[in-house]
């Protein structure tokens, strides 16, 4: 049986739009059941609507500070939909800790930085400060540190000294819309143990690739 999967976002909703995608595949293992936005006025709403995919509204603004409260009203509609598997994309909103138990091993969310690498706010001008001539994004499992968690998939891209905040986050955006899908097809397959702090993956291939950047 495919996996539920309830997508969380609060923008623009590439990401979202990614796995929409991805899951239509006729081999996909998990369905998005539901997009939930806590921002009835995100972008990505318009887009799931236009996919077809059912829509839930979860404003958290009334909730102010109360952040329990705003997940009792989201805990209910993934009970509703008989969620198995969340996935944060692009959601600014952060968790309480007995929350984040609670989906324990079946809540993802997606950084664009190689973590543990940039967590946090601005990764892309962290990475450029720091001048690491690599960068990328991780998908990993969500634990109450902020952007921390067993890691499932990672992919890179060179930074280029000319690059700002703007070119190197759409060079690292076109890797998240590929290794989002990735990820929810190993997890929902299956495929993912969590081992302590990391994930272990069942036949996972490991490219035989060397990248050094920057080329001669
Ligand atoms: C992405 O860069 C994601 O990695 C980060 O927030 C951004 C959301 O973008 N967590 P989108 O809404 O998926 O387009």
């Amino acid at each position: 049986m495919r996996r539920r999967v309830a997508i969380l976002i609060s923008g623009r909703g590439s990401n979202m739009t990614a796995l929409i995608e991805g899951a239509r595949a006729y081999d996909f293992p998990a369905e998005i059941s539901v997009v939930v936005s806590n921002k009835a006025n995100a972008a990505g709403v318009a887009k799931a609507r236009a996919a077809g995919i059912p829509v839930e509204i979860v404003e958290s603004r009334p909730f102010g500070k109360d952040r329990a409260a705003f997940e009792k009203a989201l805990q209910i509609v993934l009970d509703q939909r008989s969620i198995d598997l969340v996935c944060l994309a692009g959601f600014m909103r952060l968790f309480t800790p007995e929350f984040v138990q609670r989906w324990h091993g079946r809540m993802l969310n997606i950084h664009p930085s190689l973590l543990p690498s940039f967590p946090g706010l601005d990764p892309h001008g962290q990475a450029l400060k720091a001048g690491v001539k690599v960068s990328g994004a991780t998908v990993h499992f969500v634990t109450p540190d902020t952007d921390a968690g067993p890691i499932v998939i990672q992919g890179v891209v060179a930074v280029k000294d000319d690059d700002t905040a703007e070119t190197l986050s759409a060079r690292i955006l076109a890797v998240e819309h590929r290794i989002y899908p990735a990820a929810v097809r190993l997890v929902a397959d299956m495929r993912v143990r969590i081992d302590g702090d990391r994930c272990v993956t069942e036949g996972a291939v490991a490219p035989d690739t060397i990248m050094i950047a920057p080329g001669a």
